[in-house]
């Protein structure tokens, strides 16, 4: 059975899940909470830019998928500027623990949001063998993007 992009997808979805279960129960201001942030960034960080070049470019190119790649793209970009939110705020604060949870309920949003949505619509873009190669590229560019981000 060769590889789905769908469950390598998936895969970092459940993660970033976990990741933020745990993150929103951490201590405030322990090493715990400030590990569990570093993990969750990298992990959104990695798995963002995979999925974008390797979910969202190919679909960006069919008329079908332009709406819903831009909108995931958007989501991203929302995410990312949470994530910034959040690393400015002191760990041990109670304004660190509402900005943690805006962070989670929209990484939430957008999970649910491609499960249900957006991989239906790229599913009908998608060939098989592109959805193949493309879980391929992924798995590759999400591996080595959570080693370029751990260096940093
Ligand atoms: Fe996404
Ligand atoms: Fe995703």
């Amino acid at each position: 059975m060769p590889d789905n992009l769908y469950d390598a997808l998936r895969e970092s979805h459940e993660l970033q899940r976990s990741l933020l279960r745990k993150l929103l129960r951490s201590k405030a201001g322990t090493q715990d909470r400030i590990s569990l942030f570093k993990e969750v960034r990298i992990e959104l960080h990695a798995h963002e830019a995979a999925e974008e070049r390797y979910l969202y470019v190919p679909i960006l190119m069919d008329d079908m998928g332009l709406s819903s790649s831009r909108h995931a793209l958007h989501e991203h970009h929302q995410i990312d500027e949470l994530i910034e939110d959040v690393q400015k705020l002191d760990p041990a604060g109670v304004a660190w623990v509402e900005k943690a949870k805006e962070l989670s309920h929209k990484v939430h949003h957008h999970l649910r949001e491609e499960e249900k949505k957006f991989f239906q619509v790229s599913g009908k873009i998608l060939s098989a063998a592109q959805k193949v190669k493309l879980a391929k590229q992924y798995r590759k560019d999400y591996v080595r993007m959570h080693k370029v981000l751990a260096a940093a």
